[in-house]
């Protein structure tokens, strides 16, 4: 069994991420726009699904999905929250987004990566991922990617505030130097003009949207312990501001949609 240096986060993801206020005011940002990309024909293949929240919570409004992830102890506690929801149209498996297509033998209406996943994966590897997952998109078919940005505006200003090396540290073309716990990997950070030019060979954007303009990157959590009223009205700015695509690398994440190029007749 191959190990990721996701593996050590697994138990904690939903405590520290999911559960918390941010986690779920960026989440319900994601699906006030993925929502009316669902519908019950909807085959959906969603990639880096960590502890599957997202096909649990999508379940209801699709056919079906199938939820992958690099990490054992991720699908193994998707695989519980599985069981326990009783859902019959969700099935995970652990395997990297690099060798996925291998495992592949039907076409998806829609592919999703929610909330960084795709930042893990160099240029080189997100074109080959393009190429070898284009064959398993239908027609009509769509990629709905959240990514990190390059410009987070909150990030930037917390760290010159405090005098902090990581100001800027996302606007780097070389990938960024990440720990989590003892684990060490590359996170590499995307405007979405890159993305939709990495892409371009066979899909095109077709919608980006800011996701975290105004709530803030999750690390930041712990400062809005005691300022509920602070959060909620940034809350409500983003639900002021966040469909302006422009603004959309200076947000914590932003949802790409990237529908199939035609090809000419
Ligand atoms: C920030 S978490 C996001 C999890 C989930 N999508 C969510 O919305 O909460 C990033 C996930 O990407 C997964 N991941 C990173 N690199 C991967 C790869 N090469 N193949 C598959 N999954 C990967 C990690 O294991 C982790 O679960």
């Amino acid at each position: 069994m191959s190990t990721s240096v996701f593996d050590s986060s697994a138990h904690n993801y939903d405590v520290e991420f999911t559960q918390t206020p941010i986690g779920s005011m960026q989440r319900n940002r994601v699906y006030k726009f993925l929502r009316p990309l669902l519908s019950l024909q909807t085959k959906l293949l969603e990639i880096n699904c960590g502890t599957g929240q997202d096909a649990i919570n999508m379940a209801p409004f699709v056919s079906s999905i199938m939820a992958t992830d690099i990490s054992q102890p991720m699908i193994e506690i998707a695989e519980k929250k599985r069981m326990h929801a009783k859902l019959n149209n969700v099935s995970f498996k652990c395997i990297d987004i690099n060798v996925l297509h291998l495992g592949l033998n039907n076409k998806f209406d829609l592919l999703l990566s929610n909330f960084g996943g795709l930042n893990c994966l160099s240029e080189k590897e997100l074109r080959a991922f393009s190429n070898n997952i284009e064959p398993f998109i239908s027609e009509q078919g769509q990629l709905a990617l959240v990514i990190m940005g390059k410009k987070c505006w909150i990030e930037n200003l917390w760290y010159l505030l405090r005098k902090d090396a990581r100001y800027k540290r996302r606007n780097t073309k070389k990938g960024l130097h990440t720990k989590i716990n003892d684990s060490t990997f590359y996170t590499y950070y995307y405007s979405p003009e890159e993305i939709g030019l990495i892409f371009s060979s066979h899909f095109q954007i077709k919608k980006v949207r800011p996701i975290g303009l105004f709530i803030p990157p999750s690390y930041l959590n712990p400062f809005f312990t005691n300022k509920a009223w602070l959060l909620k009205t940034l809350y409500f700015f983003e639900k002021l501001f966040g469909r302006l695509a422009f603004l959309s690398n200076y947000s914590d994440h932003y949802l790409i949609i990237l529908t199939k190029k035609q090809l000419p007749l």
